[in-house]
Protein backbone atom coordinates (compact mmCIF):
# COMPACT_ATOMS: atom_id res chain seq x y z
CA UNK A 1 0.00 0.00 0.00
CA UNK A 2 1.09 3.58 -0.86
CA UNK A 3 1.14 6.05 1.91
CA UNK A 4 -2.11 7.83 0.88
CA UNK A 5 -3.93 4.49 0.96
CA UNK A 6 -2.53 3.82 4.56
CA UNK A 7 -3.56 7.81 5.63
CA UNK A 8 -6.95 6.30 4.37
CA UNK A 9 -6.87 3.41 6.11
CA UNK A 10 -6.17 4.88 9.61
CA UNK A 11 -8.61 7.37 9.06
CA UNK A 12 -11.54 5.24 8.47
CA UNK A 13 -10.83 3.34 11.15
CA UNK A 14 -10.77 6.08 13.37
CA UNK A 15 -14.21 6.49 12.25
CA UNK A 16 -15.86 4.25 15.30
CA UNK A 17 -14.45 6.98 17.64
CA UNK A 18 -16.96 9.70 16.37
CA UNK A 19 -19.15 10.19 19.51
CA UNK A 20 -23.22 10.05 18.58
CA UNK A 21 -24.81 13.00 19.02
CA UNK A 22 -22.02 15.12 19.97
CA UNK A 23 -19.08 17.78 18.56
CA UNK A 24 -16.28 16.29 17.46
CA UNK A 25 -12.78 17.62 17.23
CA UNK A 26 -11.01 17.66 13.97
CA UNK A 27 -7.29 18.12 13.16
CA UNK A 28 -5.44 19.83 10.23
CA UNK A 29 -3.31 17.71 7.50
CA UNK A 30 -3.68 15.09 5.14
CA UNK A 31 -4.69 12.03 6.89
CA UNK A 32 -6.83 14.54 8.88
CA UNK A 33 -8.47 14.92 5.52
CA UNK A 34 -9.27 11.50 5.12
CA UNK A 35 -11.13 11.35 8.58
CA UNK A 36 -12.99 14.59 7.27
CA UNK A 37 -13.92 13.00 3.97
CA UNK A 38 -15.32 9.71 5.95
CA UNK A 39 -16.74 11.54 8.71
CA UNK A 40 -18.85 12.93 5.61
CA UNK A 41 -21.20 9.52 5.60
CA UNK A 42 -21.39 9.54 9.52
CA UNK A 43 -22.46 13.38 9.61
CA UNK A 44 -26.38 13.14 10.74
CA UNK A 45 -24.92 11.42 13.61
CA UNK A 46 -22.93 14.35 15.31
CA UNK A 47 -23.96 17.87 16.19
CA UNK A 48 -21.17 19.11 14.32
CA UNK A 49 -17.39 19.62 14.16
CA UNK A 50 -14.52 22.13 15.42
CA UNK A 51 -11.74 23.01 13.12
CA UNK A 52 -8.28 23.17 14.12
CA UNK A 53 -7.52 25.34 11.49
CA UNK A 54 -9.07 27.60 8.48
CA UNK A 55 -8.59 24.73 5.91
CA UNK A 56 -10.41 21.80 8.34
CA UNK A 57 -12.75 24.22 8.52
CA UNK A 58 -13.49 25.01 5.26
CA UNK A 59 -13.21 21.09 3.93
CA UNK A 60 -16.03 20.33 7.22
CA UNK A 61 -18.34 22.51 5.33
CA UNK A 62 -17.57 21.62 1.88
CA UNK A 63 -19.04 18.26 3.34
CA UNK A 64 -22.16 19.76 5.03
CA UNK A 65 -20.90 19.35 8.18
CA UNK A 66 -21.48 22.12 10.42
CA UNK A 67 -18.40 23.63 12.29
CA UNK A 68 -19.11 25.08 15.84
CA UNK A 69 -16.61 27.67 17.82
CA UNK A 70 -14.99 25.84 20.57
CA UNK A 71 -16.18 28.79 22.85
CA UNK A 72 -19.58 27.83 22.32
CA UNK A 73 -18.68 24.15 22.90
CA UNK A 74 -19.65 22.35 26.14
CA UNK A 75 -18.39 19.41 25.89
CA UNK A 76 -15.88 17.85 23.52
CA UNK A 77 -15.51 13.98 23.82
CA UNK A 78 -13.23 13.26 21.04
CA UNK A 79 -10.46 15.15 18.89
CA UNK A 80 -8.81 13.26 15.97
CA UNK A 81 -5.91 14.43 14.31
CA UNK A 82 -2.60 13.23 12.43
CA UNK A 83 0.67 14.07 13.53
CA UNK A 84 4.95 14.37 12.10
CA UNK A 85 6.10 12.24 14.50
CA UNK A 86 5.03 9.92 17.84
CA UNK A 87 6.91 7.94 19.96
CA UNK A 88 6.03 4.58 21.89
CA UNK A 89 4.43 7.03 24.98
CA UNK A 90 2.40 8.50 22.41
CA UNK A 91 4.21 11.43 23.05
CA UNK A 92 4.08 13.79 19.07
CA UNK A 93 5.57 16.58 17.01
CA UNK A 94 2.85 18.23 15.52
CA UNK A 95 2.26 21.52 13.12
CA UNK A 96 4.37 20.67 10.04
CA UNK A 97 1.21 21.87 8.58
CA UNK A 98 1.67 24.97 10.35
CA UNK A 99 -1.85 24.53 12.50
CA UNK A 100 0.13 23.48 15.59
CA UNK A 101 -1.60 26.27 18.42
CA UNK A 102 -5.40 25.35 17.38
CA UNK A 103 -4.71 22.18 17.69
CA UNK A 104 -2.89 22.39 20.72
CA UNK A 105 -6.06 24.23 22.21
CA UNK A 106 -8.61 21.88 20.82
CA UNK A 107 -6.56 19.15 22.19
CA UNK A 108 -6.34 20.95 25.50
CA UNK A 109 -10.36 20.62 25.44
CA UNK A 110 -11.06 17.68 24.33
CA UNK A 111 -11.68 14.65 26.53
CA UNK A 112 -9.53 11.77 24.08
CA UNK A 113 -7.08 12.57 21.61
CA UNK A 114 -7.14 9.90 18.60
CA UNK A 115 -3.58 10.24 16.70
CA UNK A 116 -4.00 8.81 13.32
CA UNK A 117 -0.32 7.84 11.64
CA UNK A 118 0.83 5.29 8.90
CA UNK A 119 3.72 3.79 9.99
CA UNK A 120 6.47 6.01 9.04
CA UNK A 121 5.27 8.69 11.22
CA UNK A 122 6.18 6.18 14.47
CA UNK A 123 9.66 6.90 16.17
CA UNK A 124 11.47 5.28 19.40
CA UNK A 125 13.01 9.74 19.80
CA UNK A 126 11.41 12.63 18.91
CA UNK A 127 13.10 15.26 16.80
CA UNK A 128 14.58 14.06 13.47
CA UNK A 129 11.69 15.75 12.34
CA UNK A 130 12.39 19.55 12.65
CA UNK A 131 10.67 21.09 15.98
CA UNK A 132 8.09 23.80 14.61
CA UNK A 133 7.67 26.75 16.45
CA UNK A 134 5.12 29.88 16.56
CA UNK A 135 6.33 32.65 17.34
CA UNK A 136 5.37 36.46 17.14
CA UNK A 137 6.74 38.18 13.74
CA UNK A 138 8.27 40.90 15.85
CA UNK A 139 9.90 38.40 17.88
CA UNK A 140 11.45 36.28 15.40
CA UNK A 141 15.02 37.21 15.96
CA UNK A 142 15.11 37.07 19.58
CA UNK A 143 12.97 33.65 19.77
CA UNK A 144 15.71 32.52 17.02
CA UNK A 145 18.48 33.23 19.31
CA UNK A 146 17.55 31.43 22.43
CA UNK A 147 16.75 28.61 20.06
CA UNK A 148 20.08 28.47 19.12
CA UNK A 149 20.94 28.79 22.65
CA UNK A 150 19.12 25.41 23.21
CA UNK A 151 21.24 23.37 20.85
CA UNK A 152 18.43 23.58 17.92
CA UNK A 153 18.89 25.19 14.26
CA UNK A 154 15.69 27.13 13.55
CA UNK A 155 15.03 27.83 9.89
CA UNK A 156 12.17 30.23 8.84
CA UNK A 157 9.39 29.00 7.10
CA UNK A 158 9.19 31.36 4.64
CA UNK A 159 6.01 32.67 2.62
CA UNK A 160 4.01 31.31 5.43
CA UNK A 161 2.08 33.00 7.92
CA UNK A 162 -0.24 30.86 10.84
CA UNK A 163 -4.41 31.43 10.60
CA UNK A 164 -3.31 33.66 13.70
CA UNK A 165 -1.30 35.83 11.70
CA UNK A 166 2.06 34.61 13.36
CA UNK A 167 5.27 32.80 11.64
CA UNK A 168 6.86 29.92 11.83
CA UNK A 169 10.22 28.54 13.22
CA UNK A 170 11.42 24.87 12.05
CA UNK A 171 13.49 24.01 14.67
CA UNK A 172 16.53 21.30 13.54
CA UNK A 173 19.16 19.03 15.32
CA UNK A 174 17.19 19.51 18.78
CA UNK A 175 18.32 17.15 21.31
CA UNK A 176 15.22 16.12 22.92
CA UNK A 177 15.92 13.52 25.53
CA UNK A 178 12.96 15.02 27.43
CA UNK A 179 10.09 16.10 25.11
CA UNK A 180 7.83 17.81 28.74
CA UNK A 181 11.34 19.58 29.73
CA UNK A 182 11.81 20.82 26.19
CA UNK A 183 8.13 22.03 25.37
CA UNK A 184 8.17 23.81 28.52
CA UNK A 185 11.71 25.18 28.11
CA UNK A 186 10.39 26.52 24.42
CA UNK A 187 6.96 27.78 25.42
CA UNK A 188 8.72 30.02 28.23
CA UNK A 189 10.45 31.74 25.57
CA UNK A 190 8.92 35.73 25.10
CA UNK A 191 7.50 36.12 21.94
CA UNK A 192 6.80 31.66 21.67
CA UNK A 193 3.58 31.31 20.80
CA UNK A 194 3.52 27.39 21.36
CA UNK A 195 6.03 24.87 19.86
CA UNK A 196 5.00 21.41 18.24
CA UNK A 197 5.48 19.08 21.01
CA UNK A 198 2.58 17.51 22.43
CA UNK A 199 4.10 15.89 25.36
CA UNK A 200 2.06 17.91 28.51
CA UNK A 201 -0.61 16.32 26.64
CA UNK A 202 -0.06 12.94 24.47
CA UNK A 203 -2.67 11.20 22.53
CA UNK A 204 -5.03 8.78 24.69
CA UNK A 205 -4.65 6.30 21.83
CA UNK A 206 -2.22 5.80 18.60
CA UNK A 207 -3.60 4.23 15.41
CA UNK A 208 -1.00 3.31 12.79
CA UNK A 209 -1.47 2.40 9.52
CA UNK A 210 0.45 -0.58 8.56
CA UNK A 211 0.13 -2.38 5.30
CA UNK A 212 -3.02 -4.23 5.61
CA UNK A 213 -3.97 -3.75 8.84
CA UNK A 214 -3.78 -0.77 12.17
CA UNK A 215 -2.67 -1.17 14.61
CA UNK A 216 -3.14 0.88 18.00
CA UNK A 217 -1.76 1.44 21.45
C1 LIG B 1 -0.72 20.20 11.00
O1 LIG B 1 -0.24 21.39 11.49
C2 LIG B 1 0.02 19.05 11.59
O2 LIG B 1 0.13 19.03 12.95
C3 LIG B 1 -0.46 17.72 11.06
O3 LIG B 1 -1.31 17.09 11.95
C4 LIG B 1 0.72 16.88 10.84
O4 LIG B 1 1.64 17.68 10.13
C5 LIG B 1 0.39 15.62 10.06
O5 LIG B 1 0.08 15.93 8.74
P1 LIG B 1 -0.13 14.82 7.64
O6 LIG B 1 -1.28 14.00 8.04
O7 LIG B 1 -0.38 15.61 6.38
O8 LIG B 1 1.16 14.05 7.56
Amino acid sequence: MDQDALKKQVAEAALRFVPEGEVIGVGTGSTANFFIDGLASLKDRIKGAVASSDATAERLKSHGIPVLSLNDVDSLPVYVDGADEVNGHREMIKGGGGALTREKIVAAVARQFICIVDGSKQVKRLGKFPLPVEVIPMARSHVARKLVALGGQPEYREDFVTDNGNIILDVHNLDILNPIETEEKINNIVGVVTNGLFAKRPADVVLVGENGSVNQY
